[in-house]
């Protein structure tokens, strides 16, 4: 079947989820992290995603944005900037206005010149993307953005991938689904969409039982996938 519908994941994916910890990193009032700004987003990261699939198994789900607290309150404790209340006040702050990578926009505008249905498919809660969404101005080149809120689960779970089925009534094989996270490409994967992993930074592939069908190194080659 050819592609309808391009699904996108959200954080690190459309958003550079590093871009808080950088952005605080610039500014003086913050010259604290000027120089582990790298490990305190790589470790806010982590433990944020560590965090969705331990909820997950052991049926204690929570909104994103309280997984996302506590993942920066386990990373600023691990680099030792724990006491530092105004950091994490201005880190979380930037979290809602994260900058999308630069090749989005245009990217988007494409797919929706072709035709094709283009929506998130996020952990994020409805607020947190709007947020985000707004601040990288996309809104107009989106059809929606659907939150893992609606099934109280988040992903790998094949309840989350079953929203675009129910939103845009498509096959799972007319959706092309982009992710940046290896373990979200192996996934939507086994669940029987085509996907394209988007390994901006060379990292090895996921050990799962399931390959995404493409890899790129960035958003820009993905008109041309679903165009195929
Ligand atoms: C999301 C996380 C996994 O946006 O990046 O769902």
């Amino acid at each position: 079947m050819p592609i309808t519908t391009c699904i996108f994941d959200a954080y690190g994916t459309l958003f550079d989820v590093a871009a808080a910890a950088r952005q605080a990193a610039s500014d003086p009032s913050f010259a604290a992290i000027k120089d582990d700004w790298p490990a305190l987003a790589e470790h806010w990261r982590a433990k944020q995603l560590q965090y969705t699939w331990l909820r997950a198994v052991t049926d204690a789900h929570t909104d994103f944005w309280e997984v996302t607290q506590q993942g920066l309150d386990w990373a600023l404790e691990k680099t030792g900037h724990d006491g530092d209340l105004a950091l994490r006040e201005r880190l979380l702050a930037l979290y809602w206005e994260l900058q999308s990578y630069p090749e989005v926009p245009l990217m988007l505008h494409s797919l929706k010149d072709a035709g094709l249905n283009t929506a998130i498919l996020s952990n994020g809660s409805p607020d947190m993307l709007d947020g985000a969404v707004q601040s990288a101005g996309i809104a107009d080149v989106l059809d929606d953005c659907l939150s893992v809120q609606s099934v109280g689960i988040f992903k790998p779970d094949a309840r989350v991938y079953d929203l675009v089925g129910q939103r845009f009534d498509c096959a799972k094989d007319e959706v092309l689904f982009v992710s940046s996270n290896g373990w979200d490409a192996a996934a939507a994967t086994g669940y029987g969409f085509t996907t394209a992993w988007v390994n901006r930074a060379g990292e090895p592939v996921d050990r799962l039982p399931w390959v995404p069908a493409h890899k790129l190194s960035d958003l820009s080659g993905i008109p041309a996938l679903a165009a195929v």
